[in-house]
């Protein structure tokens, strides 16, 4: 696909099949975050991939508590295809049973941390996209720790208490029977010219 046409494609996939994620396809997946820019070349992100279902549906849950989105109205929601947890109260896991979940820890105390994961995110959604791998970008990534089992979790890891969980990226195939979603209309305006 066109580099173009695949940005227009890509879109959050939240409602995923249970089949595990192709290694080949997560092995690219994720040689596109490594190969992404990052602040001064330091790369300083890890990625934490775990495909533990019992351990991401707890993170998951963690997470889900300690979130209180603002609740979608008619006219303001964040999809009607592929439900956020701010669009269904129902919803109990804000990692949405995703097969895997990556988690990208860095640098606390470094200015470009944010900006840094978001880069690795973009380039590793656009590679799952280009191999049919649905994915989710989750932002506030520490809240799935802020409880006694994700602290458990992070020692498990052996994560250096000098990083921190910044976002997770979620990776699965899109369920069976669902359309691909189709992209809002992009807003008029944001595009200045001088
Ligand atoms: C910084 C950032 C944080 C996000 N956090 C979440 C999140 O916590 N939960 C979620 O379901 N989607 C999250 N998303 C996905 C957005 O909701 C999604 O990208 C947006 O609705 C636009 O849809 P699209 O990706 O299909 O274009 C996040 C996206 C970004 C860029």
């Amino acid at each position: 696909m066109e580099l173009l046409e695949l940005m227009k494609h890509r879109r959050a996939i939240r409602r995923f099949d249970a089949r595990q994620v192709d290694e080949d396809a997560l092995q690219k997946i994720l040689e596109a975050g490594l190969y992404a820019p990052s602040a001064g070349g330091r790369q300083g992100v890890l990625f934490a991939v775990c495909q533990d279902r019992e351990v991401n549906e707890r993170l998951g849950k963690i997470k889900r508590a300690n979130s209180n989105p603002s609740m979608a109205t008619a006219t303001r929601y964040v999809s009607r295809e592929q439900p956020s947890i701010a669009d269904d109260a129902n919803l109990v896991n804000a990692f949405y049973d995703a097969p895997t979940v990556i988690t990208f820890f860095a640098p606390k105390n470094f200015l470009f941390a944010a900006e840094d994961c978001a880069c690795a995110a973009e380039n590793m959604m656009l590679m799952a996209d280009a191999l049919g791998v649905g994915s989710c970008y989750i932002g506030q990534g520490w809240t799935a720790f802020a409880d006694p089992y994700g602290q458990e979790i992070l020692k498990k890891w052996a994560i250096r208490p000098d990083y921190y969980a910044a976002m997770q990226l979620l990776l699965g195939y899109p369920r069976e029977g669902d359309a691909h979603p189709t992209p809002k209309p992009r807003k008029d305006g944001r595009v200045l010219r001088f």
